[in-house]
């Protein structure tokens, strides 16, 4: 494992601060940055000066003093206010990369170990088309998982299905009714699944909102559904198997962690919701307003200045989603151990997660030491800036959108490289299709809005996963041009670098502490910035520093190395938001 350049610099300063400060300089974080003005600035000098009313050049010039060249830092300077500019020697810098080559994590220690970690999302509605805001949910869900599994959480992945409530009752019964509706071939893809359901769906509510006989009878299903009936529950399983047989194929698309395993929905909840309203009534956190089962906030207001409260149970003793999250809660800190639980849900949904949240701390469910969080997110607009909609009003459907995405992709790719192989092409303008809709979401702040643009996610230029993928591609040419002794020769410490390639190269220093940034700030669009800097540090690099005709052997073996390295960064950085990096495009 590899300590970053930053840290090696944190400790060197640290130490310098003390000795030339004394105990009062001692635990002051340095505040190493990279910089503009130099490799590092230090600025730690100034908080210290303050809390010790000195002159803050003055205590920055003793810090220099005591900061002799080593190694690590060829020079030392004091510059405006009281900041500290570090140059770092040439060699330290290809030590970094010397130490990084070959090592499949790049050198980063994995950071905590005991930290578990529970992350709700994707989250669709049985019976129901998934829309983008389940599409947002995944992507971003699938790449908080892989981020927080590489810096070493234990991560459990629980897609709460929305696959319980009184709907069933209608779906059900009209199923019993028609069995023609029934019998689905063996191996039916997603959309004939989901063609088949919107039908079903579509059908029975008609059915519910013009015959009330039926309407009498699908009530009684919910009845006999939650007592347990045989063949209600039969009818039940029906339904939701063939959901899944369209979200496995969305899932498949989009190539996400999540499996059968993972999916524990609402409905997994149900034993527990009479429970957990009886402890919570018991216990005066939930009282008795108009019949309802109700927890109340001092600082949630309705526009009325009335309060809003969370209901646990409606009137006719029905429970409800607010319910099932509390239950959920219980379940995962109590029986999976979470201690972080992560929530990936529309930012529409705040209010109903905070007095969630709220409640489970008054109940104890949530515990002092567990984190939960809303990891909310903003829409996805159509080009228009309103709600993402097909033109009749209805939701897009997710195949259809991803499909027309790999069209793009093909057409970009095609365009691009003319000599590829027309064989590889399916494949390729998936990897570029899928991974530009999964980037072209990631690589915004999260809580923002999007418009879902084809053109612009698939454009070879700009922050885009296409343009991420294109340089990796080339690296990986690059590479395989190279004679086959040169390709994994060492690196030559003691050479003079470029600026090109200590720009290079002290970006790539900073992989690790971009993953861990992302698993703090629960920010992925940080990751994405970042492979946009290193991919365009590598054009710079590239434009001016030959590789395969490097002025000496030596000087192509630290470049060649400099290039394995980007690859390698940018080919994880892409795995760790799920999009692939084909080595050739
Ligand atoms: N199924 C819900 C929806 O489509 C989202 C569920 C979010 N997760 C949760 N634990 N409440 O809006």
């Amino acid at each position: 494992m590899v300590k970053a350049l930053v840290a090696a610099l944190d400790e060197r300063v640290r130490q310098a601060m003390t000795t030339a400060l004394g105990v009062a300089a001692q635990r002051v974080d340095p505040l190493i940055r990279p910089s503009d003005h130099a490799d590092f600035q230090a600025n730690g000098v100034l908080p210290l000066a303050k809390s010790l009313k000195a002159d803050p050049r003055q205590l920055a010039a003793k810090v220099a003093q005591a900061l002799a060249a080593d190694e690590l830092i060829t020079s030392c300077e004091v510059a405006g206010p009281g900041f500290l500019n570090l140059t770092v020697a040439d060699s330290a810098i290809s030590t970094q990369v010397a130490a990084r080559l070959g090592d499949p994590r790049l050198g980063v220690p994995p950071a905590d170990t005991d930290n578990v970690a529970v992350i709700d999302y994707s989250q669709p509605n049985i019976a129901k088309e998934m829309h983008v805001g389940h599409l947002r949910s995944t992507v971003i869900g699938d790449a908080l998982v892989r981020l927080l599994e590489f810096t070493g959480t234990k991560v459990i992945r629980q897609n709460h299905l929305g696959d319980w409530g009184t709907q069933f009752g209608m779906l059900i019964q009209y199923l019993v009714e028609h069995p023609e509706l029934r019998a689905h071939a063996e191996g039916e893809s997603g959309s004939e699944a989901i063609s088949r359901l919107n039908a079903l769906y579509r059908d029975s509510r008609a059915r519910f909102d013009n015959d009330p006989e039926f309407a009498d009878r699908a009530r009684r299903r919910v009845v006999a559904l939650q007592a347990g009936d045989r063949e209600t529950l039969e009818g039940w399983r029906e339904i939701v198997a063939e959901s899944k047989v369209y979200f496995e194929d969305v899932y498949d698309r989009l190539r996400v962690l999540l499996v059968d395993e993972d999916a524990v929905g609402e409905s997994f909840y149900n034993p527990f919701l009479t429970e957990v309203a009886e402890d919570l009534e018991r216990r005066g956190i939930a009282v008795r307003s108009d019949g309802a089962l109700c927890v109340f906030f001092d600082d949630v207001l309705g526009p009325d200045g009335n309060p809003v409260p969370l209901i646990v149970q409606k009137s006719d003793g029905g429970f409800g989603y607010a319910a099932t999250d509390l239950a959920a809660i219980r379940y995962r800190v109590q029986t999976l151990g979470a201690n972080r639980i992560l929530y990936v849900v529309d930012s529409r949904q705040a209010l109903h997660f905070k007095m969630v949240f709220e409640t489970a701390r008054r109940a104890g469910y949530l515990p002092g030491a567990v984190e939960a969080v809303h990891v909310a997110f903003g829409s996805v607009l159509g080009p228009d800036g309103k709600p993402f909609k097909t033109r009749a009003g209805d939701t897009v459907r997710l195949i259809s959108l991803l499909n027309e995405a790999v069209e793009h992709a093909r057409r970009t790719v095609e365009a691009k490289n003319p000599s590829l192989d027309p064989a590889l092409l399916p494949r390729r303008a998936d990897e570029v299709g899928i991974g530009a809709v999964k980037y072209a979401d990631l690589s915004t702040s999260r809580t923002r809005d999007y418009i879902f643009d084809l053109d612009r996610m698939v454009s070879l230029n700009g922050n885009t996963s296409v343009y991420l993928q294109y340089a990796h591609a080339r690296i990986r040419s690059i590479l395989r041009k190279l004679p086959a002794d040169a390709a994994n020769a060492g690196v030559h410490a003691r050479l003079e670098l470029a600026p090109a390639e200590r720009r290079l190269a002290m970006l790539l220093d900073q992989f690790g502490a971009t993953t861990q940034a992302v698993v703090e700030s629960l920010e992925p669009h940080r990751l994405c910035g970042y492979l946009y800097a290193v991919a365009q540090a590598f054009t710079d690099f590239y434009e001016s520093c030959p590789v395969l005709k490097a002025p000496s052997e030596a000087v192509r073996d630290n470049r060649v190395a400099l290039c394995r390295l980007t690859g390698d960064t940018l080919r994880l950085g892409l795995e760790s938001l799920g999009i692939a990096a084909p080595e050739q495009l």
